[in-house]
């Protein structure tokens, strides 16, 4: 029966065969009478949805029902027997009347976006569906919800039940439901936010091979009653207990998924009998003890395998050689020792590898370089503390991630199809290789703080798809690269030695959230037009999907974070001149605007109170940029010391009342006690990065009144620190601890 889902083309071959010979018999009413229950069944369960597709448009424009889209009649009797509407953007009402058909005996209505299931009322219980064999109404987005399952109950022929992504949390029932139905092999209630797992003695599972019950509310001891899968998936619950024996015991197991749950003790070696086991992912749980060879002595089907996140002291023989070959392999955050295991060399058909944080320092030169070589998708090799120069290998995957080692030499060449490289963190040297220049798929390249140097080269512009460029805190020279790809959402030149101007062309990316040119040698002036980073001034969706990065500067400075959310314009520490242009306080979606250190003239319009995502501006160190007439911080909860000798003086005691825990001139004389942690005499590195994190994640209002009264407000304070113009040329900080509690706005 699966057979159909996949292979849809030779579905609809079949179903055209099938139904135009019989439109000629409905139509002419010789052979066979189109049946009129079945009729009218169908015409019901279509009223209900909303087809806006038209993709059941011959439901309406054919006579013969045998003859519509998705329904399979028997060719002797005319009658209904299969329903297949997979993936037809159907909307609506899911009418279960449906399963009213007599004669019935497949169903699939997943993978379409259903608003609502409806069950037919008392009246018209469902009589005729022990003909039922297939039913799928899993995956329509968005969740379907369902009270209650007893509808199931006359379904005695149902083998297949998929009901995955409807959420059964009212159904307390289910298992009981379930377990009364005779026929049943396969059940996958995955994603159904089930929470109520029946105690050992309701347990019947005699009949179902493969059980799905992944990504629940379950919580329950693991016990014996698995008697007779072959698939057993339990991903993401919250089961505790050991593995009982009587799992181990499943000579047919095939399928293995117990991971991120809270299961405890050593795993059996009786594991290591499971001849027919291919997939077995059990990391992410508390497990403890050895793992050993004998663990996997028989296991030669294995073919893919996750014990990552674990404690499991691993002790396999240096020269075992596993009666597998593996294609997926996690075992990221564990302890593998300081040598890469070596019984992984053996594997020849790896696609995914995945070590990362797993203390790895040393690698067998010859044997490693081969392996990832081999490996065709992913690499994940990050933080570990590999010292090696793979200059000279090709690497064949399409995600490679081998960030926060101490890899030397030159950059390695990569497939021309990879898609995402993240070699961020290590001590490549030398220039980005010619071999470069093919990798036409590439959207996201990272190679923030390596030993890299020489020009960014011409054939970027062929990188089209690059959306996330991050080159900082290297040693590359040059002007910065014309033409480059329109996708361009993030771009990072930060703490290099690039020189020249700032072309408009980067001005121009509508996607950039994220535009980091602090610390070169850039020169000129700021272009004048920059409204068209138009995603800068209103959110429009980005592909960004990447969680936070996180990248540390050398040592001085801040850590900063990129999240799609976040919008960043950072031109500080070069040497750019003339105006500031108007047009860049309209970029209201700015979280962070950094122009300090240059050599900026300017006057800040009032245009600035619309920007109200604004959480850190820094105007600092610039020839003239004059600020506002007025400043505001009153009830803001600031605690600290407001730093001498700036033009913060020179505002009167009142812009700052509010602030019990703020000190200093024009305010009370501060205490030792109160200097901390905000003082401007203390402000090395440490302390700085130390408010930074104190300062994370709460939120506060700023009122800077400008001269025609408009409000400016900042959210959602993440640096802490709040840096203003100087024309002395001080560093002047306020720091800023603020108790969300006492947040207000005035
Ligand atoms: C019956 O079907 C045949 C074949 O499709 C067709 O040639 C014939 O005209 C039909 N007869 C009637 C009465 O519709
Ligand atoms: C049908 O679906 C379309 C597309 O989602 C929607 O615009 C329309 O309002 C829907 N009609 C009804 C009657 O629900
Ligand atoms: C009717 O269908 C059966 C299988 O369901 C097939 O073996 C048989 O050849 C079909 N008969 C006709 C006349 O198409
Ligand atoms: C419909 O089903 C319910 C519950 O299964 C049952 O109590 C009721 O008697 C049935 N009604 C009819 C008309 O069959
Ligand atoms: C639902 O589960 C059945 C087995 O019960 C399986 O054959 C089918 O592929 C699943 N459907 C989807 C959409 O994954
Ligand atoms: C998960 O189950 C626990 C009780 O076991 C319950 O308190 C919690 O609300 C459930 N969560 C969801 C999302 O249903
Ligand atoms: C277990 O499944 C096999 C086939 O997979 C079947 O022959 C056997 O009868 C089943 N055992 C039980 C106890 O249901
Ligand atoms: C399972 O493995 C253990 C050792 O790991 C062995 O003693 C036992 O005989 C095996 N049982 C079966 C049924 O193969
Ligand atoms: C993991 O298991 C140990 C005992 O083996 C226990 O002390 C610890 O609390 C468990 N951790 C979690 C997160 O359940
Ligand atoms: C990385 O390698 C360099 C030599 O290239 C060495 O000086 C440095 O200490 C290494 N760093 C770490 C963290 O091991
Ligand atoms: C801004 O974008 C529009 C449309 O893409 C384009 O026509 C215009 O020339 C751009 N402005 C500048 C100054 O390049
Ligand atoms: C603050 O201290 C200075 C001396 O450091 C003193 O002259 C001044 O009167 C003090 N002001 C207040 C308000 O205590």
């Amino acid at each position: 029966m699966t057979i159909f889902t996949s292979q849809m083309p030779l579905l609809l071959l079949l179903l055209l065969s099938v139904t135009t010979f019989h439109k000629s018999m409905c139509t002419n009413h010789t052979v066979v009478r189109c049946n009129e229950k079945d009729h009218e069944t169908l015409l019901t369960f279509k009223h209900g949805i909303n087809d806006s597709f038209g993709r059941i448009s011959t439901w309406s424009t054919k006579k013969d029902f045998c003859a519509w889209e998705g329904v399979h009649c028997d060719n002797i009797t005319g009658r209904v027997t299969e329903i297949n509407l997979i993936y037809n953007h159907m909307e609506g009402d899911m009418n279960l009347c449906i399963l009213g058909l007599e004669f019935l005996n497949y169903l699939d209505l997943s993978w379409n976006h259903f608003d609502v299931i409806r069950i037919p009322s008392i009246q018209h219980n469902i009589t005729h569906s022990s003909k039922l064999v297939y039913l799928d109404l899993s995956y329509n987005y968005p969740i379907l919800h369902m009270d209650s399952l007893h509808w199931l109950s006359p379904l005695s022929s149902l083998k297949y039940l998929n009901l995955s992504w409807i959420d059964l949390h009212k159904e307390t029932n289910w298992f009981q439901v379930v377990s009364t139905l005779p026929s049943l092999l396969e059940l996958q209630l995955s994603y159904c936010n089930l929470n109520n797992f029946p105690s050992v003695e309701y347990l019947n599972l005699y009949s179902i091979v493969t059980l799905d019950l992944s990504e629940n509310n379950f919580t329950f001891h693991l016990h014996d009653g698995f008697f007779n899968l072959t698939y057993l998936h339990l991903r993401d619950n919250n089961i505790y207990g050991e593995i009982p024996s009587s799992l181990l015991n499943l000579q047919n197991l095939r399928h293995l998924d117990l991971s991120y749950n809270q299961l405890q003790g050593s795993i059996p070696s009786t594991l290591g009998n499971l001849s027919s086991l291919n997939y077995l992912f059990i990391g992410s749980n508390n497990f403890s003890g050895k793992i050993s060879n004998l663990h996997f002595s028989k296991l030669c089907s294995l073919d893919e395998l996750d014990l990552s996140n674990s404690n499991f002291v691993f002790q396999f023989d240096m020269d075992w050689v596993p009666p597998f070959q593996l294609s997926h392999l996690s075992l990221s955050n564990t302890n593998q020792g300081s040598h890469f295991p070596f019984w992984i060399y053996t594997q020849k058909s790896l696609q995914v590898l995945d070590i990362l944080s797993s203390g790895i320092s040393f690698v067998d030169r010859k044997k490693f370089s081969s392996l990832i070589e081999r490996i065709s998708f992913q690499i994940l090799l990050s933080n570990n503390l590999i010292f090696e120069d793979i200059s000279k290998l090709t690497l064949n995957c399409l995600f490679l991630s081998v960030d926060h080692n101490n890899f030397t030499g030159g950059l390695p060449n990569i497939s021309p199809m990879a898609f995402e490289i993240d070699l961020s963190y290590n001590s490549f040297s030398g220039t980005i290789p010619h071999s470069w220049k093919n990798m036409k798929e590439l959207r996201v390249m990272n190679l923030w703080s390596n030993r890299l140097s020489g020009k960014l080269p011409l054939y970027f512009s062929n990188l089209k798809q690059l959306q996330t460029m991050n080159v900082g805190e290297n040693e590359f020279s040059g002007t910065i690269p014309v033409g480059m790809s329109q996708n361009l959402e993030v771009i990072i030149l930060r703490a290099n030695q690039f020189e020249g101007t700032i072309l408009q062309q980067l001005f121009n990316l509508s996607y950039l959230i994220f535009l980091d040119l602090a610390h070169n040698k850039l020169s000129g002036s700021m272009p004048k037009c920059v409204y068209n980073l138009t995603n800068m001034v209103t959110i429009h969706e980005t592909s960004l999907f990447t969680t936070t990065i996180e990248l540390f500067t050398k040592g001085q400075d801040y850590v900063y974070e990129i999240q799609p959310e976040r919008r960043t314009f950072d031109l500080s520490a070069n040497s750019l001149s003339g105006e500031v242009p108007l047009e860049l306080f309209r970029l209201v979606q700015l979280q962070t605007l950094n122009l300090s250190h240059n050599n900026f003239i300017g006057t800040i319009p009032k245009t600035i109170g619309s920007m109200k995502n604004m959480e850190s501006l820094d105007l600092s160190n610039n020839n003239s940029v004059t600020f506002l007439g007025y400043l505001n911080l009153s009830y803001n909860n600031f605690d600290g010391r407001i730093p001498t000798g700036t033009q913060l003086q020179s505002f009167n005691a009142s812009s700052y009342i509010g602030n019990p825990k703020l000190c200093g001139a024009p305010l009370n004389n501060c205490t030792r006690k109160e200097e901390n942690p905000g003082n401007a005499e203390n402000e090395n590195d440490e302390s700085i990065r130390e408010s930074l994190y104190l300062g994370m994640g709460v939120g506060f209002a700023v009122g800077f009144l400008g001269i025609f009264g408009s409000m400016f407000l900042i959210r959602k304070w993440r640096h802490a620190y709040f840096r203003l113009v100087n024309r002395v040329g001080d560093y002047l900080y306020v720091t800023l601890i603020v108790k969300l509690n006492s947040f207000r706005r005035n």
